[in-house]
């Protein structure tokens, strides 16, 4: 051992020992805490701009918070996955749907990921990445129901979550003023509403409707497809003209689907990895 080794040996001991009288001594030898100091000195660097990710986390499997009340899903780790590779820091914050785009035009939320559908009149106030999932509305309904295709609904009461392309889809179907739309604050109140008998049938995003009628047995679901439905496609909402981030984040999506992270996700969310790409004319139709 060098002699200075030998020091910081030395002083490093006496440190621990002094230490454990200390402990030894009980709390009676602390000083006081300081008090915490209200700003950083003048040279430390300003800290890293973290952006809010808003999300509604009622609509798994893309966005629903855990027993520990964390906000979990494909939508989070998608975001998460794009942002490392974008190399910026996000935060999620749980935000109700009605509102969250107002949120996002307020600038209270930097982006919104909540399995928003990409369509031409929210193209109009906000900017969508890249499409990053391909949706379609899909009718949940008691095994007892007649219910075969989308028409059936029409002197239905049925139950949408306020302001999804589900609502806009029944709207259209049955009159945007009939008060046999029902329109619910989340998508699982509606589905709770069909199976206390309160509606005939949901409709909303097939992977949402799959996922609750697969954990609530109990409710004696079914599912009804029809391909009249439009196919829709998923993308991360931002402030419109925030090119700088847009392209970000584009470039991060670019890369978890290159490099299998995506992959990786999908098949962790859905327990099989994406069917290999089909042309989309031949989806469902
Ligand atoms: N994809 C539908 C839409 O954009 C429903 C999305 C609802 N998302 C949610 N997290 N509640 O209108």
């Amino acid at each position: 051992m060098s002699l200075i080794n030998k020091r910081r040996f030395l002083n490093t001991a006496c440190l621990l020992t002094a230490g454990l009288l200390m402990a030894a001594c009980g709390k009676k030898a602390e000083p006081p805490a300081p008090a915490p100091v209200a700003s950083a000195p003048a040279s430390a660097p300003a800290p890293a701009k973290v952006y809010v990710v808003g999300t509604d986390a009622a609509y798994a499997p893309f966005e629903s918070q855990n027993e520990k009340g964390e906000i979990v899903g494909f939508d989070i780790d998608i975001v998460t996955a794009v942002a490392a590779k974008a190399g910026i820091q996000v935060k999620f914050v749980n935000t109700p749907w009605e509102g969250i785009f107002n949120a996002l035009g307020q600038g209270d939320r930097d982006m919104v990921v909540s399995a928003v559908t990409i369509t031409e009149e929210r193209k109009q106030t906000m900017d969508f990445t890249d499409p990053y999932f391909d949706a379609a509305q899909l009718i949940a309904v008691k095994e007892t129901s007649k219910v075969a295709k989308f028409a059936d609904l029409k002197k239905l009461k049925v139950g949408v979550q306020t302001g999804t392309t589900g609502d806009e889809a029944v709207s259209k179907l049955l009159g945007k003023t009939n008060t046999n739309v029902k329109r619910f604050e989340s998508t699982p109140l509606a589905l709770k509403e069909l199976e206390a008998g309160g509606v005939d049938a949901v409709v909303a995003d097939n992977g949402v409707v799959i996922h609750y009628v697969a954990n609530n047995p109990g409710g004696k679901f079914k599912t009804v497809s029809d391909k009249d439905f439009v196919p829709e496609q998923y993308g991360i909402a931002l402030k419109k003209g925030n090119a700088e981030l847009l392209a970000k984040m584009n470039e991060g999506l670019k890369a978890i689907k290159a490099d299998g992270t995506y992959d990786q996700i999908y098949a962790k969310t859905f327990g099989a990895p994406p069917a290999a790409a089909a042309p989309a004319s031949a989806a469902s139709k």
